[in-house]
């Protein structure tokens, strides 16, 4: 997506190989017009699969997720974070280790939220090793409710968690996928490149 990759090269900060900061308009200053047309976008892209719900992740993919909420026209579930989860009756659970951060959270989600006839899209700002994401799809199915696809804001390409995604059958749409962050610079994914992967 033409928009957010500008606003990327612009407003993002290369940290190093691996992290790109995106605190000025994701993360933590929000950018409500882009955080709109990227809504804008996933309702696009996932229109027609019949999406009743859209599940995403405390705390940076509730914006983007609220504003697809919007244009789809359905709820929005975020899953919470905890230290541990002790009562899990009532809750879908899973356990995710971030690389990225070194630490492991529980994650919980209330079970009267989701149920059997739910096709849900799940929305994350950034891809980077799937953990997220694969813990998100672990709770989708334990309500028994379908998973139509994963919407990401930011890809990281040089990581495995597109991959990996895609190797389970998941659908995966990223509005901006980058191939590199060497040399202090973002280098996207352009339709030539892939072309050619
Ligand atoms: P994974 O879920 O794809 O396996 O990724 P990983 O464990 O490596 O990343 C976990 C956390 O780090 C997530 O945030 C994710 O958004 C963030 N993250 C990963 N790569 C980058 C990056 O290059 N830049 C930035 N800014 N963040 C990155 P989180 O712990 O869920 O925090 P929150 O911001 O959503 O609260």
């Amino acid at each position: 997506m033409r928009l957010l990759e500008e606003k990327i090269k612009k407003d993002g900060r290369v940290l190093n190989e691996n992290v790109l900061k995106v605190d000025s308009f994701l993360n933590h200053q929000i950018d409500p017009n882009l955080m709109n047309e990227l809504g804008k976008e996933f309702s696009q892209l996932f229109a027609g699969e019949g999406i009743t719900k859209i599940v995403t992740i405390e705390s940076s993919g509730i914006a983007p997720a609220v504003m697809a909420g919007l244009y789809m026209n359905v709820p929005v579930i975020f899953a919470r974070k905890r230290k541990s989860v002790t009562l899990t009756d009532d809750l879908l659970t899973a356990s995710v280790h971030s690389f990225t951060k070194n630490e492991t959270s529980e994650l919980a989600i209330a079970k009267k939220y989701l149920n059997e006839n739910d096709k849900v899209l799940i929305i994350d700002d950034f891809l980077a090793n799937g953990q997220a994401a694969l813990a998100l799809v672990e709770m989708v199915q334990q309500a028994n409710s379908s998973v139509a696809g994963i919407g990401i804001v930011i890809e990281k390409s040089f990581q495995p968690g597109a991959q990996i995604l895609k190797e389970q059958g998941l659908r995966v749409e990223s509005l901006a996928r980058i191939a590199s962050l060497s040399n202090g610079e973002v280098t996207f994914i352009t339709e030539d490149m892939e072309e050619l992967i």
